[in-house]
């Protein structure tokens, strides 16, 4: 039997991924690709939804890509590519978008949220539709499955509403995709602000780790953690909420369970514990960011290995719309 498809995507809107993009999506999908037919997009179509610089966005998408290779994912194995090489993706967006109702549409808490940095009147219509595009994603490579946080579980929602309306007026074409629970990775705080999940918007660089950093500046955030002006390493949200995101940390990327990491720092203090949260952080990122190094530095093998996924990915997105476009009556 085939395997299931996985379908997901990132946006390119940083010149690095940040270490809860790492924990949360990147190392999970790199999982994924083992026992599912993955397809993973760098979502540029879904970036110009807020202005965006030109040479910024062809810079971090290739950066974005590189990273994803770089953090292991399989060009022989998993559909890597950039969103807009596949210009199918629009075309369905269209479509799906006139079978989607206003207040539908209007009910998406994502916008209301990022719309409420710059107020609704000035947000693009693309961010309003951005659910509606996100959709086409999915359905246009007739996915199975598809991670998704909390976050992300309303636009799942609206997917399978819009492949369902769309198979009841126009005949069977989308698979319908079911979420798929990623691991509980809770959310990895800000470092400077353990209330705050580390985040590209996050209003201190000091509070984000991100993959391309160096291993000096990634020592020195570690060690400048907000913590408390306790002593003891103990698991404690409420009370100890700075290094209980670094237990978290240092409990995904080591994989020792948070009770041993806690027996082990026992009556050592924050220092120990913390220098050993930089030194796993630094071992984690350092090949990641050598081999994106790599990769940016050779164009010719990144070009290539877009082609490649572009073209897979192509040849599905062709194969819907051909139906798609025909149930349709063009
Ligand atoms: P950001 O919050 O920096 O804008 P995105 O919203 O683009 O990041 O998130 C991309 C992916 O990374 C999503 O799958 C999201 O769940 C995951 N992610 C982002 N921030 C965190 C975090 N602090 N902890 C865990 N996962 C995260
Ligand atoms: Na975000």
């Amino acid at each position: 039997m085939a395997r299931p498809r996985v379908l997901s995507g990132i946006q390119p809107t940083a010149d690095s991924f940040h270490l809860g993009n790492y924990l949360g999506a990147v190392r999970q999908w790199v999982t994924l690709q083992e026992t599912h037919d993955a397809f993973y997009c760098v979502v540029d179509l879904h970036a110009i939804t807020v202005a965006t610089e030109p040479a910024a966005l062809r810079r971090r998408s290739r950066v974005a890509a590189a990273q994803l290779f770089a953090a292991g994912l399989d060009p022989e194995r998993a559909t890597v590519f950039v969103q807009s090489h596949v210009r199918e993706h629009t075309e369905l967006a269209w479509i799906l978008i006139c079978q989607t109702g206003m207040g539908e549409a209007a009910r998406m808490t994502q916008f209301k949220d990022k719309s409420a940095k710059f107020g609704e009147q000035a947000a693009s219509v693309g961010l309003f539709t951005y659910p509606i595009l996100q959709a086409a994603d999915i359905l246009i490579y007739q996915a199975n499955s598809v991670p998704v946080g909390a976050d992300q579980k309303q636009h799942l929602e609206l997917t399978r509403d819009l492949g369902q309306r769309f198979n009841h007026r126009f005949g069977d074409t989308f698979t319908i995709p079911e979420p798929y629970i990623l691991k509980e990775v809770e959310k990895i705080t800000d470092l400077q602000d353990p209330s705050a999940k580390m985040s590209k918007s996050s209003s201190s660089p000091a509070g984000i780790l991100d993959v391309l950093e160096q291993p000096g500046p990634l020592r020195k955030k570690v060690m400048r953690a907000v913590t408390d002006t306790g002593s003891e390493v103990l698991f404690d949200e409420e009370n100890k909420p700075g290094i209980s995101n670094l237990l978290r940390i240092q409990s995904a990327l080591t994989g020792t369970a948070i009770p041993d990491l806690v027996a082990r720092y026992e009556g050592q203090g924050y220092g120990t514990f913390k220098k050993e949260v930089a030194e796993a952080v630094v071992e984690t990122f350092t090949p990641i960011r050598e081999r994106t190094e790599k990769l940016l530095a050779d164009e010719v093998e990144l070009d290539r290995l877009l082609a490649i996924g572009a073209e897979r990915a192509r040849v599905v997105a062709r194969h819907t719309m051909a139906e798609v476009r025909d149930r349709v009556g063009f």
